[in-house]
């Protein structure tokens, strides 16, 4: 399918996804690919654009990540972002050196001149600038279009050569009028049309998907998670009762989830899939049984999903197709796409079987960011308390429990849980905050309930709020919930007596509690 396309650089800086979702809000396609990308393979993609990213290194030092200077010269508008703008000027004859003041954080800009870049942009406007080094002096031919008082280049064009630098990140929430910009990029300098809609997307997917399954069979692993559940939506209107879904249920499920997964997908729901539910759950507890380390819990769980399932695919036999709900992050992530180092190595309950007979993967999801999975759910009218639940991690519960996982442990987690997303709910809070959950520490201490001393685990509460979940905050929850949850769960959940909320970021801790 031939769509218009902006070809996104990548520098290695830590918004590049980001430059790339935002270009896609403005309904223009994007890809990200390395820096060390040839150009005749940039050519052949015929772009509308090209945005080069941020990135750590000081483009005047040897080695430093760099480009073809002919990409310069391709005819092919250029936007360069942070060291995308030093490494524009700096190869095209300008000059960029050690900042004498380094800026960090929102800055006021001021917009000089007239530039299609800052259509309807303010005269002053709020930036987000990191940078050490900065453009001392503009590249020949440039003219300066923004500056700040520490930084006399915030940007610079070259209109009749289409080349455009600027120093602050765009892409960035904080600066007020970065989409703005990022659209003026793609709609007057590119002369982009806008043809990245999602209905038109799912439309073409399903055809596209018919055109290629033809008369085969088609295999799907649910999990009920967004990924999978909008792949497999969108593959059954592809073709219908050619597939099969094969949900195993592992115990280790958010409270009531296995049942809700059947609701909505079993054959009583409104997709009326071919919908296998296997009820795995006393094997995976099995297995995990004396087992403490979360490496290992992750190991044991992953491994024994894939031998269930293939044990439900040989009973199928044969298939065509194995659908995969892979989704844009994870091609950049595995570093088939930018130049973003490999930072999680996630195992999700799934991976590629190795004993099942099937000739070719499907992945309809591949080219989606997280949001557009969302926003194609709604499209194939998957309900929209699906389409928005949180992120909820393969492994499930057995990576929030502390320690061994016991049956008996899951379900003490599992009603602290739900307790919990339940007063968060009522407080009108479950849509602000990032993602939020019970964990169940591994520590037992001496309570008093009653008349009658208790000696039970602690529940920690955990509340986050970030934009990428590779960095995030702990969200601020009003005292009154908290303790309101507390009372709850100590009253109501057999076998917790103490509950904590747990304050600490990502980075030094990380989102999950294991
Ligand atoms: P961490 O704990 O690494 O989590 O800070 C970051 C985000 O990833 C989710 N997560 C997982 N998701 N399989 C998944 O599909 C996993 O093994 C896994 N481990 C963590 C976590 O819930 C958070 O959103």
């Amino acid at each position: 399918m031939k769509r218009e396309r902006i070809l996104i650089i990548d520098f290695g800086g830590q918004y590049n996804q980001l430059v790339a979702r935002r270009v896609r809000e403005c309904n223009v396609y994007c890809e990200i690919y390395s820096y060390k990308t040839d150009l005749r393979k940039l050519q052949e993609m015929k772009p509308k654009g090209i945005i080069l990213t941020g990135g750590p290194s000081s483009c005047y030092e040897e080695g430093a990540a760099s480009c073809d200077p002919a990409l310069f010269e391709m005819g092919v508008p250029v936007l360069g972002l942070c060291y995308g703008a030093q490494l524009m000027m700096h190869t095209l004859g300008g000059r960029v050196c050690k900042a004498p003041v380094r800026e960090y954080g929102k800055i006021e800009v001021t917009t000089d001149g007239k530039s299609r870049l800052f259509y309807h942009v303010s005269e002053k406007t709020v930036c987000w600038m990191s940078h050490n080094d900065y453009i001392e002096k503009a590249a020949p031919g440039f003219q300066i279009i923004a500056h700040t008082p520490d930084c006399p280049v915030a940007a610079a064009q070259s209109e009749e050569r289409q080349l455009y630098a600027i120093q602050f990140h765009p892409e960035v929430l904080h600066t007020v009028e970065g989409t703005k910009m990022l659209s003026n990029f793609v709609y007057e300098i590119c002369g982009c049309v806008g043809d990245w809609k999602m209905d038109t997307f799912v439309e073409n997917s399903i055809r596209s998907i018919r055109e290629r399954v033809g008369s085969g069979k088609v295999l799907c692993a649910l999990s009920g998670g967004v990924d999978s559940s909008v792949a497999a939506v969108m593959m059954a209107k592809a073709v219908g009762d050619q597939l099969t879904c094969v949900f195993v249920d592992h115990g280790l499920l958010r409270k009531n989830e296995g049942n809700e997964v059947e609701e909505v997908f079993g054959p009583d729901g409104p997709y009326k899939l071919n919908f296998i539910r296997v009820n795995a759950q006393q094997r995976f507890y099995e297995k995990l049984k004396g087992v403490e380390e979360p490496e290992q819990k992750r190991k044991i769980i992953g491994e024994e999903f894939i031998r269930v399932f293939e044990e439900e695919a040989q009973k199928i036999g044969a298939v065509d197709f194995l659908v995969q709900g892979t989704i844009y992050p994870d091609v950049v992530e595995s570093g088939l796409g930018g130049e973003s180092a490999v930072i999680k190595s996630h195992h999700n309950v799934g991976g590629l079987p190795d004993y099942v007979d099937f000739k070719e993967i499907i992945e309809p999801l591949r080219d989606l960011f997280k949001d557009e999975v969302r926003r194609a759910g709604l499209e194939l009218g998957i309900p929209e308390r699906l389409v928005y639940r949180q992120p909820f991690p393969g492994p499930g519960l057995g990576i929030r429990i502390v320690g061994e996982v016991t049956e008996e442990k899951v379900r003490m987690v599992q009603d602290a849980d739900a307790i919990y997303r339940e007063e968060i709910a009522k407080a009108g809070l479950d849509k602000s905050i990032g993602q939020y959950f019970a964990a169940l520490t591994n520590m037992r201490s001496v309570g008093v309930m009653g008349d009658e001393r208790t000696y039970d685990y602690a529940v920690a509460l955990r509340a986050v709020n970030t934009i990428d979940f590779m960095t995030a905050e702990t969200a601020e929850i009003p005292f009154d919930v908290l303790v309101k949850v507390m009372n709850r769960v100590i009253n109501e959940v057999k076998g917790i007596n103490r509950v904590l909320y747990d304050l600490t970021s990502k980075p030094p801790g990380t989102i999950e509690f294991e």
